[in-house]
């Protein structure tokens, strides 16, 4: 935009500030120069007093029902005061064309500059109509998918007045214990790297001005998701070595796509609250990999030091905060408390002040609210957008491609379409609520389409239906706890009579919606309640099971997968869940889905995770497993039930053997390693063709082997092709002794092949 426009398009507090510091230039023949942001935020952050520079980085949570009258007393009013006077640079939690309106007319009207809100809400699997949970979503390894997921997202929520989300989770996560699994991309570095761009670029889009994209968020940094025994907010101990190859690899993919903010966690890495850590936030992201936006902290964090033993006091606590490099502090109301005597003690720079503020004016500036800070409030579009086909029917689309395939003995689906006498049995497969999964603020209670429902477009079978145990509550608040039924088994008997008639039993079990997410964790991974006892008793009468699981985290199902013929991992797969099902049921959508993390078969596996390191014991040759002194569990195997990268189809996929182009190159070489796949079964069907890199020698251990390099094909019954991967130096890269990413010359092995625990391999040399 030119100058004379931009200062033109400026609302009329902002205008006059910048008019003055601009207009020089306008005037003396330079209004053709395309102004840059920095430009802008310069003049305006010349213009702006130190109470409201700090206001800009107080946030503050949606209070008063904005679009009624304004609140007289209390803490509201204090708020209400607050936004009137440029106090709060940003919101979350308000939503709605109109209320975001409201609340955006009093900052621009009624503060001194009308510096315009941010809006900030946690879109994470949708907003209105939603889509699988994260980790669902990655099971699709279908990066088109994701990215249109998170870009359809975006649009029904900036239809809402939306503008930034706190998404994407970037956190690895490797133990199923911890409920906000189901928030991420599950346990590999470069798969939730892939994945973690794709929504950067879904929900920012190459436009961050037009009104149907937002600022994404990349949260939380760091290691949250390393919490001790899976405990959600406890304590993370890492090395450098885990920390650099295997937390932050996700997080610098979103800082390389251009996300606009990062979002710091709750968690004392190493002794230091993430809040105040400074390596983290001013060296590596500020510095080494020179982001430009800004960092918010997580919801009351700041004051959560005090908390941890970290901060003596809140006014502590913002100095840590400050500076360590966390910009905008989330309901702590710390910032906006603290600083200014945190300034005149010099405790905290002005420049450390300006920095944060001049982030995020960019962003906003970026966003384009300066132009025009209501261009998310119409409330005509709200309403074309908000659950429309093409929204639905992504929803859907994302739900098909998010389930998995775990057994399917003797093909017993897909299902047959007529003449079918079909036993529905459980707590989940009539349950509207569940499927929406935990992050569903906006969503109605009840909007999904349940298995039921869905199973029901198809007219050629007779269904039965029995929930045989009951859900304790079906529309439960956010924050409560939810539980399937452990007291009352009265339902069994109307759940065995209809199963005993059936020719096949669907069975829809899992976790209730809200089971798995924030503050969910678990010691248990079984299916809660009496669900595994009504599984046994059904199998009793009837073998043919179909087990459907919903669920937000991988849960242990040993029984199940030595007992039931078929096990269908659907997740909690959103607003469109039944029908998804449904389809895939019946063989109308061919499953591809991918586990991207790994089923344990014991709860004290974890955290379990494929990419692991090797052991003295047994030796690399297989060693000596004879005797009990090596690495291992008396009464369990090492492995997982199912590996990460582990799915089935209706259809079978062969590989050829590896074929190497060379088995040497050097650091300015590169080869080809290739197979031969093909679809040697009678439908078509979609495979995620794995490569894993495995490094035998290095100065620091490496994983047995790691995910590398991965392509989703299609092919027709019959149909064979060649898949083909370029392995360089960069694929052999990792953050060395030598505290840098390197590749060290050596022997390498590469696994290609349908999951994880491939055992097709080959060997080359690296120079
Ligand atoms: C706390 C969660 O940890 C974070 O992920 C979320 O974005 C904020 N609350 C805001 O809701």
């Amino acid at each position: 935009m030119h100058l004379t426009e931009f200062l033109f398009a400026l609302p009329k507090r902002v205008f006059n500030p910048i008019l003055f510091s601009l207009l020089p230039i306008a005037l003396f023949g330079q209004s053709e120069i395309e102004f840059s942001i920095d430009t802008k935020v310069d003049a305006l952050l010349s213009k702006m007093t130190l109470e409201e520079k700090i206001g800009q980085m107080n946030q503050y949570n949606g209070f008063w029902n904005v679009t009624g009258p304004s609140p007289q007393e209390g803490y509201q009013k204090e708020k209400y005061d607050h936004l009137a006077k440029g106090l709060v640079g940003s919101m979350l939690n308000v939503r709605g064309a109109k209320e975001v309106r409201a609340v955006q007319e009093v900052a621009v009207n009624q503060s001194r500059l009308g510096i315009p809100l941010i809006i900030g809400f946690d879109l994470i699997h949708g907003y209105k109509t939603i889509s699988p949970i994260p980790l669902a979503e990655s099971a699709s390894w279908d990066l088109e998918a994701i990215k249109t997921s998170a870009e359809l997202g975006a649009k029904e929520a900036t239809a809402a007045g939306i503008n930034w989300t706190f998404a994407p989770m970037v956190d690895i996560t490797r133990d199923a214990r911890w409920g906000r699994v189901m928030e991420g991309a599950g346990e590999d570095p470069y798969l939730g790297s892939l994945i973690a761009a794709a929504r950067v670029h879904g929900f920012q889009g190459s436009d961050l001005t037009a009104p149907n994209t937002l600022a994404a968020c990349a949260k939380h940094f760091a290691a949250y998701g390393f919490a001790e025994s899976g405990r959600d907010y406890n304590t993370v101990d890492i090395g450098e070595n885990t920390l650099h190859n295997i937390v932050l690899p996700p997080f610098k993919a979103a800082a390389d796509a251009g996300v606009k903010t990062f979002m710091n966690s709750f968690n004392d890495l190493n002794g230091i609250p993430a809040t105040a850590d400074k390596h983290l936030q001013r060296n590596i992201l500020k510095g080494d990999w020179g982001f430009e936006g800004f960092i918010v902290s997580d919801w009351g964090s700041l004051k959560e030091m005090v908390d941890h033993g970290y901060a003596r006091d809140k006014n502590h606590a913002g100095e840590l905060a400050l500076n360590a490099g966390s910009d905008m502090d989330m309901e702590s109301y710390i910032y906006l408390r603290e600083i200014k005597s945190l300034l005149k003690e010099g405790k905290v720079s002005i420049e450390q002040i300006d920095d944060a503020v001049s982030r995020i004016l960019k962003v906003k500036f970026e966003l384009g609210l300066f132009t025009d800070p209501y261009k998310y409030c119409d409330e005509e579009r709200e309403k074309r957008v908000t659950g429309s086909k093409e929204i639905q029917d992504a929803a859907l689309d994302m739900a098909k491609k998010s389930i998995v395939l775990l057994k399917n003995k003797e093909n017993l689906l897909p299902l047959k379409k007529e003449g079918q006498r079909i036993a529905l049995i459980g707590p989940l497969a009539n349950d509207k609520n569940s499927p929406l999964g935990n992050w569903r603020i906006a969503a109605e209670n009840n909007s999904a389409v349940s298995v039921l429902e869905g199973l029901a477009s198809y007219t050629g079978n007779t269904i039965c239906h029995a929930q045989g145990v009951r859900l304790v509550d079906t529309i439960p608040a956010f924050h409560q706890e939810v539980k399937i039924n452990t007291t009352d088994k009265s339902g069994f008997k109307a759940a065995l009579k209809v199963a005993k008639k059936a020719d096949v039993v669907i069975m829809v079990l899992g976790e209730y919606g809200f089971q798995s997410g924030e503050g969910r964790s678990r010691t248990k991974l079984d299916l809660p309640g009496f669900q595994q006892e009504l599984l046994e008793e059904v199998y009793k009468v009837n073998k043919n099971i179909v087990l459907v699981l919903m669920n937000g985290r991988p849960l242990v199902l040993n029984w199940a997968d030595a007992h039931i013929p078929v096990i269908v991992e659907s997740w909690h797969l959103g607003t469109q869940s039944g029908n998804a099902i449904a389809q895939v049921l019946y063989g109308d959508y061919n499953p591809s889905g991918k586990l991207p993390m790994s089923f344990p078969r014991s709860v004290g596996q974890m955290p379990l995770y494929y990419n692991h390191k090797s052991t003295g014991r047994p030796g690399a040759d297989g060693g000596d497993t004879g005797s009990v002194f090596w690495s291992h569990y008396g009464d369990e195997k090492n492995t997982s039930l199912y590996p990460f990268g582990y799915g089935l189809s209706y259809t079978n996929f062969e590989y050829s053997e590896i074929k190497l182009s060379s088995d040497v190159f050097n650091s300015n070489g590169q080869i080809e390693a290739s197979v031969i796949l093909k679809n040697s079964g009678k439908v078509k069907g979609k495979e995620v063709v794995q490569l894993y890199v495995h490094d035998q020698f290095a100065s620091v251990t490496r994983p047995v082997r790691e995910l590398k390099g991965f392509e989703l094909v299609e092919l027709a019954a019959g149909e064979s092709k060649k898949i083909s991967f370029t392995i360089g130096p960069e694929m052999l890269e990792f953050y060395s002794a030598n505290r840098k990413w390197e590749a060290e010359p050596g022997t390498f092995t590469i696994y290609i092949g349908t999951n994880s625990a491939t055992k097709r391999k080959a060997n080359f040399h690296f120079n």
